[in-house]
């Protein structure tokens, strides 16, 4: 599996003679498994044309930051969180400048300052253009800021120069791009991992269940194997293929979820509750399915165990980090919670808000530990589990 797989990625193509590669990178970064998207800057249409990315990408090209059309599809904010990597190819010298000084004059330029995703540039220009000392300082400026340089290489450029300042070939690039996705941050660590919801039976055709979709703790595995971790998954009911390279165990209830949790953490480094987990279930479930006689159904209801807690209170505990889901008093509730349950780290989602939490694809958390407390605002839940599988490796080293 290529660490491109299902990854969104951006590519901003700019106004150089290296715009024609742009064509072949499409098709290096989709062989790899990305969906690509396009966005051109209007010069950019000068030397590649809009159609040809279109029918290359499977997607319409987005050029224009005013198009009321345009917007009413996948608007720049929603293009902006949707994106796990915006990469810049070509990345001209003008193109640069702007991004150095926070310029959003264009739909590429806004796009790159609206979003949380990795940003990677890969210049193209002549010789003397990359050589230029404000160039260079906006470069370096760009990577201090977390950009990432991809180029330029050096050889026989199109204007007849000999020099540093060619863009890399679409394979260089796609490669990396891949890199940009790995990182050996939790090498030699294993981490296991609850996701979805459970399902409780109240008889053999009925449940009782939630709205979790998995989408949250799906994500952390796969930010969790591309830290170089050996991830389990415990998922519940998911619609969610599993993500490759992790070991995916099936359950249904909160007590076949406990086991497994249980099995597992014994040789976990780290653990991670990012199921909903049913708090009760039916004391006695129906053999056989129960019939609407009366007008009224009572259920007995009885608790569940609590996975996390007995994960955290297992003698060698691995590093515990829970998920309140909340939908008043999120921080407050979630730091009374991260106590009661004993928990390293947990991490505050605020459920009545539709547009994040349950079901959606985006989320937006605080992460409340002992030591402190950090607010990642609201990104895609891909983005977000890499920032969270990023500060727990930190805190883990
Ligand atoms: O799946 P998605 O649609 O992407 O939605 C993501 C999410 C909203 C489900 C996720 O971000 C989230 O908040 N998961 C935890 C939901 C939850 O059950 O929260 P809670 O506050 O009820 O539980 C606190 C912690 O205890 C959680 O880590 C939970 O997994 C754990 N727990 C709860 C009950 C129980 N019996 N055993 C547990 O381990």
């Amino acid at each position: 599996m290529s660490s491109l797989t299902n990854k969104r990625i951006l590519l901003g193509v700019c106004g150089g003679i290296a715009a024609y590669k742009s064509a072949e990178l499409i098709r290096k970064l989709q062989i790899r498994g990305a969906d690509v998207r396009v966005v051109m800057t209007p010069a950019a249409k000068a030397f590649i044309t809009p159609l040809t990315l279109q029918a290359l990408s499977g997607h319409s090209v987005r050029d224009s930051l005013l198009d009321p059309d345009a917007e009413g599809g996948m608007g720049h904010i929603e293009l902006a969180r949707w994106a796990d990597l915006i990469l810049v190819a070509p990345a001209t010298a003008d193109f640069i400048s702007k991004l150095a000084i926070g310029e959003g004059s264009d739909l590429l330029s806004t796009l790159c300052l609206a979003s949380p995703a990795l940003l990677a540039l890969a210049p193209a220009m002549n010789q003397q253009m990359w050589a230029a000392q404000i160039t260079q300082e906006n470069v370096s400026l760009l990577e201090q800021r977390g950009a990432a340089l991809c180029g330029p290489a050096a050889g026989e450029q199109a204007c007849g120069d000999v020099g540093p300042g060619r863009m890399l070939e679409p394979e260089e690039l796609a490669v990396k791009a891949e890199a940009l996705f790995e990182c050996a941050e939790l090498s030699g660590k294993t981490v296991v991992i609850t996701a979805g919801p459970t399902r409780e039976p109240i008889d053999p055709v009925r449940y009782i269940s939630n709205h979790s979709s998995g989408k949250m703790g799906y994500a952390l595995a796969e930010a969790a194997v591309e830290a170089g971790a050996k991830v389990y998954l415990i998922t519940g009911p998911c619609q969610l293929a599993g993500p490759e390279r992790v070991s995916v165990e099936q359950v249904e209830t909160a007590a076949q979820m406990h086991k497994s949790a249980l099995a597992l953490a014994a040789k976990a480094d780290v653990f991670i509750g990012a199921a909903a987990v049913a708090d009760y279930r039916i004391a006695t479930p129906a053999k056989e399915k129960i019939k609407k006689t009366d007008n009224t159904l009572t259920l007995e209801l009885t608790k569940n165990p609590d996975i996390i807690s007995d994960v955290a209170s297992l003698e060698q505990s691995p590093f515990v980090v829970g998920f309140a889901a909340e939908t008043n008093h999120v921080v407050e509730h979630a730091r009374e919670k991260r106590l009661r349950k004993n928990l390293d780290l947990i991490i505050a989602n605020d459920v009545s808000d539709q547009s994040i939490g349950f079901n959606s694809d985006d989320n937006a958390v605080t992460l409340i530990a002992e030591s402190g407390e950090q607010v990642l605002g609201r990104r895609n839940k891909r983005l977000l589990a890499r920032d969270i599988i990023q500060h727990i490796a930190a805190v883990l080293s």
